[in-house]
């Protein structure tokens, strides 16, 4: 009742004062704060410094309880309250740290997207600091959050729970100024049932049993880099660990564990060799998680702990190049972060062009071009056929009103990839690009920037070739949709056994195929079987239906482990209306749950009407088990309405 009391107290006192508290209600098409249109806060005035998390995690009702301690900086004077994000937390109290006094709060009304705006009044103290207490709970329905039944988890002995914060879903799990341009440290204790093994993005700095009650554990975490508040993390589960480098373990459940350590075992190379490109490793430890199948990401770059999809277990390594991913953005990401989320290609175009790096000085350049190239077709896939060259094809889209979830796509990588190759190449090369790239880290470590900041230090950079810079046509890279102003030239010599066959493939009559046999594919790369398959995918008529069959008889795709293999294949079958693929089909989307993979399924299943109703049915009967997020995008590309 107080809280309430006070809610409608301070209603009163904002209304009185002219401060339109209320603004939050409606700003869904304007963009909710000037730095950030996906954030309620206003870090311009009072910024999240550090964050205490105290929180019981209560498997059974799928809720945390607890407190977030918060250290704010007034940064003006005259500024006597804090805004922060929440989404559907159920707020208890708020006290100022040093007198237990309690402070008086208002809890916006809720927007679907983007949560309430929840607004802190401070005391007016003597210095700009203040530490306050949010007593509160979590909702069963936070958004990044999946909880899992033990009957859900591989092993089926303890439940488990995962976060994704990434990109707006942290203020699900803690009160805060979730936007990227706000970063700080952050310590946790964490209690939860003594069974399970509690991770966050954070150094562990030791756990005991509970002495109030030793069915618990208490586990603490230490983050003393100041991060963005998506890349709070945190999983429990029944989880195991081996090493697989001097800073690095792997964990998961236990049925995964080797076959995980086996899969990463490159990890401390490409962790040295993005040392030598980027500058030195900040974050101390680099350990994996390996996810169960719902995780609806390939990787995740969580600090100290990157969580990766159990679909990169091909059992050859092959799919190891998400990690190289993961790593790159220790520095581009962690350590120089896009300021909103309609910079987010500075995060994922340069952690794209660090990954390719190195894979190049891991595997080769020839790999390098390869993924290179095979980024643009798939570019050029998604720009055309899903996107339709509309406004999420600009590098910088305009997000105001928007869920940075609608508008994800491949588009900030390989867009972002494409405008930073072709500047290496105008600039003279990697001898040149190179030095820049440690440079930009080394200038904007710590920071948050926007897309002008990093071409203004490109420009300061490369003062000699200012001229060279004028001629780029930054306007239409920027702000143009559809395809980048220029097109690279890729050396696609690792390909060229993927196009002979697909070629072979294509010119060959139905009539004519006994000239294939299962020797056609027996040297080729997973790798290079994966392109083969998108080659022939990218085809202008589908391949026939007798073709595709000997395809399976030949080359038995269907039995391939390889997710990136099934994936292409599957897309392949649907696209030739091959009626026997639509189980494999549905299979593939129910065993795991990695979007990359599940909407383009799902996409292709609905666009031919001999599977859209199977798929729809599917969809339907899986929807409760499904990730929040998956679930809701899945359920727009089959033009469902939301549950
Ligand atoms: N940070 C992203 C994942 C992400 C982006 C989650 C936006 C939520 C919102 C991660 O680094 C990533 O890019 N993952 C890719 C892997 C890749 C390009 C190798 C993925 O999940 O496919
Ligand atoms: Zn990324």
């Amino acid at each position: 009742m107080i809280p309430f009391l006070i809610k409608s107290a301070v209603s009163f006192l904002f209304l009185a004062a002219g401060i339109h508290y209320w603004r939050s209600g409606n700003m869904t098409k304007e963009g909710l704060s000037p730095n950030d249109p996906s954030s309620h806060s206003h870090p311009e005035d009072c910024r999240l410094v550090h964050l205490d998390l105290e929180l019981n995690a209560d498997f059974n009702k799928h809720i945390f309880s607890g407190f977030a301690h918060l250290t704010v900086e007034k940064q003006k004077d005259g500024v006597d309250t804090v805004v922060l994000d929440s989404k559907d937390l159920k707020i208890k109290n708020v006290t100022d740290q040093s007198t237990a006094q309690k402070l008086s709060y208002s809890l916006g009304d809720k927007l679907e997207v983007f949560g309430s705006r929840l607004e802190v009044r401070l005391p007016s103290t003597n210095g700009n600091k203040l530490n306050i207490s949010i007593e509160y709970e979590t909702s069963p329905e936070a958004s990044a959050f999946q909880w899992l039944t033990a009957d859900q988890t591989a092993g089926k002995r303890q439940p488990y729970l995962f976060s994704q914060c990434q990109a707006i879903h942290c203020r699900s799990f803690v009160p805060c100024q979730d936007t990227p341009s706000v970063k700080f440290p952050y310590t946790a204790t964490i209690t939860a049932p003594k069974e399970i093994t509690l991770l966050m993005s954070a150094i562990s700095t030791g756990s005991e049993t509970d002495s109030s009650d030793n069915s618990k554990s208490i586990y603490r975490f230490e983050q003393k880099v100041p991060i963005p508040s998506y890349l709070i993390a945190i999983v429990g589960g029944d989880l195991e660990s081996r090493d697989i480098g001097p800073r690095s373990k792997v964990w998961s459940e236990k049925e995964f564990v080797d076959a995980a350590a086996f899969e990463f075992s490159e990890t401390e190379t490409m962790l040295t060799t993005a040392e030598k490109l980027c500058g030195p490793y900040v974050w101390g430890r680099y350990d994996l998680l390996v996810l169960p199948p719902s995780f609806p990401y390939g990787g995740m770059e969580n600090p100290c702990l990157t969580f990766v999809t159990p679909t990169l277990l091909a059992g050859d390594k092959s799919l190891a190049d998400v990690v190289a991913h993961e790593i790159s953005h220790s520095w581009t990401g962690n350590l120089v972060t896009n300021k909103n989320p309609e910079h987010f290609w500075l995060n994922e175009g340069h952690t794209v062009f660090v990954e390719r790096k190195i894979q190049s000085r891991m595997f080769g350049e020839p790999l390098r071009q390869l993924s290179a190239a095979e980024g643009w077709n798939d570019l050029q896939q998604n720009v055309v056929d899903v996107l339709k060259n509309g406004p999420y094809t600009k590098l910088i889209p305009d997000l105001r009103g928007v869920d940075p979830d609608d508008a994800f796509s491949i588009v900030p990588y390989e867009k972002g990839f494409t405008l930073l190759y072709y500047l290496e190449t105008l600039l003279g090369g990697p001898d040149e690009f190179e030095p820049f790239l440690k440079a930009y880290i080394e200038k904007f470590k710590y920071k948050s920037i926007d897309s002008n900041q990093w071409k203004d230090f490109l420009f300061s950079f490369f003062q000699s070739k200012v001229d060279v810079l004028n001629k780029v046509d930054w306007d239409t890279w920027f702000s143009g949709v559809g395809m980048p102003p220029i097109k690279p030239e890729y050396d696609e010599s690792l390909a060229v056994p993927c196009q002979e066959l697909c070629d072979k493939w294509s010119a060959t009559s139905d009539s004519d195929l006994s000239q294939f046999s299962a020797n056609d594919i027996l040297k080729m790369t997973s790798n290079q079987i994966r392109i083969f398959l998108y080659k022939v995918l990218l085809l202008e008529s589908p391949l026939s239906l007798i073709k595709v069959k000997k395809m399976e008889e030949l080359y038995k795709f269907n039995d391939r482990k390889n997710s990136e293999i099934r994936l292409k294949w599957l897309l392949l079958c649907l696209k030739a209306h091959w009626e026997d693929s639509i189980q494999y089909a549905l299979k593939f989307v129910n065993e795991q749950g990695r979007m990359k993979f599940v909407r383009p399924i799902y996409r292709a299943l609905y666009a031919w009407e001999g599977s859209r109703d199977t798929a729809i049915k599917n969809f339907l009967s899986k929807r409760p088990e499904m990730h929040s997020t998956t679930a809701e995008l899945v359920g727009k590309d089959l033009h469902l309405g939301s549950s």
